[in-house]
């Protein structure tokens, strides 16, 4: 697709995913973790995703609820429902219901979080999310800690190595590898220990290695297509679970260019209830910010779990204003270059640097660095320059950042329009030294959640991954 010259600002930022929290303020609307967007004209009001099936967030009206209606107040026992009497039903409940009443016990807490700006806890806590960067802080940290205290997941054994259980360690790639393998590992904090807890199910295969191992020229996307489809063939004759949601329980994580194409496109709408966590997350294509998850992109050096610009010496001395680096690769990068490379020094677009030159170091001896899309909408750029303190510039079309249901990236980044590549230098000068401050803060404070650790740690990138995938399955009933 031609890019768009016309593309005003507002409906460029439009397409960035602007996910909130949103709770009534009376309490009147049902409890929803919303996925809204801002109308492209920014002056309708929010579109709210209304959760397909009405539910209830008491125990006792679960045997019910096919019938309760969602808007009405007496249908939301929110603070009625008190552990004890919990404990009293959830003995007569079958493990289905059990998974319904923990969801719905953590919608209660979150939703008083969110009312009390507090939250309630059984443990100290050791990190407190709080400040700009984030929509709804308290919402997000009781969210985490239903998360931590309930969300269980089952991992499947069926499938083989290489295509399944193992996937990319290093490059751009990683995260998928890192990320099946933190699920598989034995300390896993969130492995259910049988499949009748598990409020989630992972597919644990890597279209990446699928795309190694079966890759032939000319042969298009059929391969791998057969191979996701064969494996929830699979689960699903061998296995109940598919089949009680349509898959809408399940998730599957790649960050191959190709995994939204190779998914969407198996037969019989396979995926469309499955949360797939994909780098590729473009909403122009089949990605659905309301059941799927964006993935960050950070591109590993060989068996390290280091990227280019981590341990990097982050003066305050900033002498470049703004760069790039990088192949000529999509319509949004051929713009970049063509009309910035070699033209200035204090922006400096540069295609490959040449061998030897410390690109981390470049990284983080500048103000902003530029993220444009390449040849799919993610960067791994993003995370670099997170890394590096220095505050991303991101030049992109209908790209879902990862996070932003959480995140404000407006706290902590910059978005240039397509259309306004021209006049980059004018724009990244403009930005006044109060505000570029408080964006560095803002990156600083996102950090740990772009830091990938092995084992995972609380709030990592790996935590926020699985929390994105936890607020999804927040918004989804089983069919009663
Ligand atoms: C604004 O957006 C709404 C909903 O998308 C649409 O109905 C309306 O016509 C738009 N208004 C303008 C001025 O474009
Ligand atoms: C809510 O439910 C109650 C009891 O079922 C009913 O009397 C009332 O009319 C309902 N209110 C609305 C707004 O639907
Ligand atoms: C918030 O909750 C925590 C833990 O429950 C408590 O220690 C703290 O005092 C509360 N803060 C406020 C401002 O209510
Ligand atoms: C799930 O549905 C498929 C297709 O209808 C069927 O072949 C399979 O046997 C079902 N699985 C179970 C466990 O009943
Ligand atoms: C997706 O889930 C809904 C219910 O949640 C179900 O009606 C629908 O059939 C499912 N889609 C597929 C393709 O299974
Ligand atoms: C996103 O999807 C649209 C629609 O298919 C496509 O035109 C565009 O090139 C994609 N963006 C990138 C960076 O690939």
């Amino acid at each position: 697709m031609m890019m768009s010259f016309k593309t005003p600002l507002l409906v460029f930022t439009s397409f960035l995913l602007l996910l909130v929290f949103y709770f009534s303020p009376s309490n009147k609307q049902p409890f929803t973790i919303n996925t809204g967007y801002f109308s492209s004209n920014n002056t309708s009001p929010l579109f709210l995703y209304q959760r397909p099936q009405s539910f209830s967030s008491d125990s006792t009206s679960l045997a019910s609820s096919s019938t309760t209606n969602g808007d009405n107040e007496s249908d939301l026992a929110i603070t009625s429902a008190t552990s004890s009497e919990h404990t009293h039903h959830r003995e007569k409940l079958t493990s289905s219901e059990k998974i319904e009443d923990d969801l719905a016990r953590a919608r209660n807490a979150i939703q008083k979080a969110s009312r009390t700006r507090n939250y309630t806890s059984d443990r100290a806590e050791d990190f407190i999310p709080r400040g700009p960067v984030y929509r709804n802080p308290y919402a997000f940290h009781q969210s985490y800690i239903e998360m931590e205290r309930t969300f269980k997941i089952w991992t499947y054994k069926e499938g083989n190595l290489p295509m399944v259980h193992d996937g990319p360690h290093s490059y751009l790639y990683s995260i998928e590898g890192h990320f099946i393998d933190a699920m598989e590992d034995n300390t896993n904090p969130f492995a259910a220990s049988n499949m009748e807890e598990a409020h989630t199910f992972f597919l644990p295969y890597s279209v990446s290695n699928m795309v190694d191992v079966l890759y032939e020229r000319n042969a298009g996307y059929g391969p791998y297509i057969r191979v996701v489809a064969d494996y929830v063939r699979v689960i699903s004759e061998k296995y109940h679970y598919w089949n009680r949601s349509g898959g809408g329980d399940h998730f599957m994580v790649s960050c191959h260019d190709w995994a939204p194409l190779v998914t969407s496109s198996a037969p019989n709408k396979l995926y469309k209830n499955v949360t797939r966590v994909v780098c590729n997350a473009n909403s122009s294509e089949s990605f659905d910010p309301k059941v799927d998850v964006s993935l960050p992109e950070i591109s590993l050096i060989t068996r390290t779990l280091l990227i280019p610009t981590q341990s990097r010496k982050l003066g305050p001395d900033r002498p470049i204003l703004g760069f790039f680096a990088g192949g000529a690769h999509g319509d949004i990068r051929k713009i970049l270059i063509k009309q910035w490379k070699d033209k200035d020094s204090e922006l400096q677009v540069n295609e490959y640097l040449p061998k030897g030159t410390d690109y981390g170091a470049l990284m983080a001896k500048t103000k902003f660095c530029l993220c444009p899309s390449g040849s799919e909408v993610a960067s791994p750029r993003v995370v670099e320059a997170i890394h590096a303190n220095c505050v991303p510039v991101l030049i992109s079309d209908h790209y879902v950042l990862p996070f932003s249901d959480i995140l404000d990236w407006s706290q902590f980044s910059i978005q240039v329009p397509v259309n306004k590549i021209p006049e980059m230098k004018t724009i990244l000068l403009a930005v006044p030294d109060e505000k570029y401050r408080k964006l560095q803060k803002g990156v600083e404070q996102v950090r740990r959640h772009f830091t990938l650790n092995r084992p995972a740690k609380r709030f990592d990138v790996t935590h926020m991954i699985l929390h994105s995938i936890w607020l999804r399955r927040l918004n989804f009933n089983l069919p009663a």
